[in-house]
């Protein structure tokens, strides 16, 4: 495994990608935030060794390294699912090179349905707790050398990170909300008696993603910032038809608002 993430940080390396400050992987609709990378090197993943491939529309398949602001970021531009059909190995791999290539927090986006009644689309949630449906993406052997076999899990997302955001959505007058991100593998999306019953679990937003990536980061201590943006509505009597059509559109309405965010926030690191 570390032999594989060794081979993969040092192609990247060897390309240039030296030193970044900080990660980000961006959901459905919302890699833009990338076009404010300056003097930018972009590989297509499937250029990089090691690396699965993204298959879904709206998801680039890229890594974009540069400067952002005062910092260096490498930014995942299309992530991978388990709906895609790939496994915990293939979903780590790319969110330990990152860690290994040297950032010091993970960023991360998603688009999702919202559950929480008081949500509406377009707005913006900060996950503070997740509860992770997909299969653990740490199942199977573990390097010890990477993290622990039984890692905690009482403080997933950085609670620091959480409170910059909240002051910056402030000071910026954006609508923002704080709330838990169940993640679920799709490809479908829920039926009305899903949504319900993932609210009565205790969940504000549903998604396909993020949570495999997060517990990977958090297995090596990275500290973890994330987003939903809610793009359609899980709530009794405001569930419309959603489509992978209406997803990115709502989500790229609100790109820009994630994007002020997530840039304040990573040149105050
Ligand atoms: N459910 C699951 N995933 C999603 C949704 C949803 O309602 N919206 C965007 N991604």
């Amino acid at each position: 495994m570390l032999e594989r993430i060794n081979e993969t940080t040092e192609f990247l390396k060897a390309k240039g990608i030296i030193n970044p400050d900080a990660g980000i992987v961006l959901g459905t609709g919302l890699g833009g935030l990338t076009e404010k990378i300056e003097n930018r090197i972009e590989i297509d993943y499937k250029d990089i060794p090691n690396f699965p491939v993204s298959t879904v529309e709206g998801h680039d398949g890229k890594l974009i390294f540069g400067d952002f602001g005062s910092k260096k970021i490498v930014a995942m531009k299309g992530r991978f699912h388990y709906y895609e059909g790939y496994g915990p190995g293939q979903i780590a791999l790319p969110v330990r090179v990152l860690k290994y290539l040297g950032i010091k927090c993970l960023f991360l986006s998603n688009a999702a349905g919202g559950l929480n009644p008081s949500f509406r689309i377009g707005d913006i949630m900060i996950i503070t707790d997740h509860i992770n449906l997909l299969p653990n993406p740490l199942i199977g052997q573990n390097d010890d050398r990477i993290g622990p076999r039984f890692p905690d899990m009482s403080e997933v997302y950085n609670r620091d990170l959480i409170d910059k955001a909240l002051l910056i959505a402030q000071k910026h007058n954006i609508r923002i909300h704080k709330g838990i991100y169940l993640s679920t593998s799709g490809p479908t999306f829920e039926t009305p008696s899903e949504y319900r019953y993932f609210r009565v679990i205790g969940a504000d937003a549903v998604g396909m993603s993020t949570t495999p990536e997060v517990i990977i980061a958090h297995h090596m201590k990275m500290p973890c910032f994330a987003v939903s943006i809610i793009t359609d509505l899980g709530v009794e009597g405001k569930i419309e038809y959603t489509t992978h059509e209406s997803v990115q559109y709502h989500a790229a309405r609100t790109e820009s608002l994630m994007t002020t965010i997530m840039t304040e926030m990573i040149s105050s690191l």
